[in-house]
């Protein structure tokens, strides 16, 4: 069979993933792999069409197809998004059409479910036949389980192409009528005299939503609010995956291009930021999450902690609740304020200029009081994985997260927490003796979990 492998990681062939898809080389010889390095020379696909057609047409002639691609920023890098993006751009949806396929992702399962469940959106909105995804630790190739379940998954799929076997869609596709935004009211000036607010957006056309909706914002304010256009900004590329930033937050493109002093300058200094886009496709544009990983020099070193941060989004957000998700735990993983998303998927104008209008009322009143709100799963779980995993194997080429993790207490690991450790050992002792058991599981344990508590509301009597 021929098997069309689509890799996505920016180091081409010298990537964790593709040790994946050699490892299956060598286990199913019989089959032929037609590797495309689509993260490593996307800037020549993308300006000469004759690359992007010798790919498709690969992709058509071929019996499957393997999405492989490195976990980046809760997503796929962002060379491999603007591929997505130029399938539907250059027309070519129909060579992927009812085409067998399967995603396989390396990473360390930092929020590799939400880019599995975008690329299992895509494969649906392409018609594909989609016979599932492979998250893999990036070293479980080392152990005999982990090539034992790859060798396994690999079989599925080539047993599913051969025997034709039935599939079904996960994801409905998008259906959205947008609403023409014409801002209609002006509503009353906040003041933010000590607060600078910052927006940033992809914006490419004027006069659309999204420009309108930028424009009412902006006015919300009395003072200056800086609006930097990511186009405008000179950014090379993408993250190249190399993290020579890993040693001192320094990005392997140096001042060859701007990116990082504009990050430094001005999206680290702002008190408010607010991200301004259009959903394109299932996420943000590939310039957004260009701006993403980018940022990546700050490794999984939070950099926008304590700001107040809002979306302000065209597009159908309502029907991607997965693309929701990556917003609200990007912000959270940054330890910012979730200040709220504002999309234009209203009744009319004059609603969407209410909710922007509150946006910037809100952001203004938790920035004075430098609120942030409490976790939820999304950081508190995903703070955990960073903080085992720099701890352990990635200390060593993330020293300056390991800095920063061991000044910031956030090894919180193991609990030194020495007076629960001695009353839990005196009370497990205690349950083993029957009657103490039925007296403390059968009475007392609702009154004894909430005396700290009470304790609390008796002090603020
Ligand atoms: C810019 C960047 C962003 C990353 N983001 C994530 C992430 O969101 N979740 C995750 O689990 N791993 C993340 N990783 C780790 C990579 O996914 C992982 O190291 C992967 O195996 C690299 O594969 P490659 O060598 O094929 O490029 C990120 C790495 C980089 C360089």
């Amino acid at each position: 069979m021929n098997i069309a492998v689509l890799n996505g990681s920016p180091k081409g062939p010298h990537s964790v993933t593709m040790q994946y898809v050699y490892f299956i080389q060598k286990k199913f010889p019989h089959h032929e792999f037609k590797v495309f390095n689509i993260g490593a020379q996307i800037n020549q696909i993308e300006k000469e069409e004759k690359v992007f057609r010798e790919i498709t047409e690969e992709v058509r002639a071929s019996d499957g197809v393997l999405w492989a691609f490195p976990l980046y920023y809760l997503l796929v890098p962002s060379q491999y998004k603007r591929f997505i993006e130029l399938i539907w751009e250059r027309n070519v949806k129909d060579v992927f059409k009812n085409k067998y396929t399967v995603v396989l992702s390396t990473s360390i399962h930092f929020f590799d479910h939400t880019a599995h469940n975008y690329m299992h959106a895509i494969c649906d909105d392409l018609d594909m036949k989609y016979l599932g995804s492979f998250s893999a630790e990036m070293y479980d190739l080392l152990s005999r389980k982990g090539r034992e379940k790859w060798t396994l998954f690999a079989s599925d799929f080539f047993d599913g192409i051969q025997q034709g076997v039935p599939t079904a869609k996960t994801f409905p596709p998008i259906l959205h009528q947008a609403l023409d935004y014409r801002p209609v009211s002006s509503g009353s000036k906040v003041g933010n005299p000590e607060k600078k607010v910052l927006i940033l957006t992809d914006l490419k056309e004027s006069h659309t939503n999204l420009d309108r909706m930028i424009e009412r914002f902006q006015e919300s304010f009395s003072d200056e609010v800086k609006v930097i256009n990511l186009h405008q900004v000179e950014i090379k590329g993408g993250c190249l995956g190399c993290i020579q930033c890993g040693y001192h937050y320094q990005c392997a493109y140096g001042d060859q291009d701007g990116f990082v002093q504009f990050y430094n300058d001005h999206v680290k200094t702002a008190d408010i930021l607010m991200f301004a886009g259009t959903i394109q496709d299932r996420y943000l544009s590939s310039r957004w999450k260009m701006f993403f990983d980018r940022s990546f020099f700050n490794t999984h070193t939070p950099s926008l902690a304590g700001k107040q941060v809002g979306w302000i989004l065209s597009g159908p957000l309502r029907q991607i609740p997965n693309l929701r998700q990556i917003l609200e735990a990007y912000t959270e993983w940054q330890q910012a304020n979730l200040v709220d998303i504002v999309t234009d998927e209203v009744e009319d104008s004059r609603a969407l200029d209410g909710q922007l209008q509150y946006l910037a009322e809100r952001a203004i009143r938790f920035a004075g009081m430098n609120y942030v709100k409490p976790k939820t799963f999304l950081s508190v779980a995903g703070m955990k994985i960073f903080r085992d995993d720099i701890w352990g194997r990635l200390r060593f080429p993330f020293q300056a997260d390991h800095q920063f993790y061991k000044k910031h207490r956030l090894y919180d690991f193991p609990h030194r927490k020495y007076k629960s450790r001695i009353i839990n050992s005196v009370l497990i002792l205690l349950t083993k003796i029957p009657s103490m058991r039925k007296e403390i599981y059968g009475k007392r344990m609702k009154e004894e979990m909430i005396k700290p508590l009470q304790k609390i509301l008796e002090k603020h009597e």
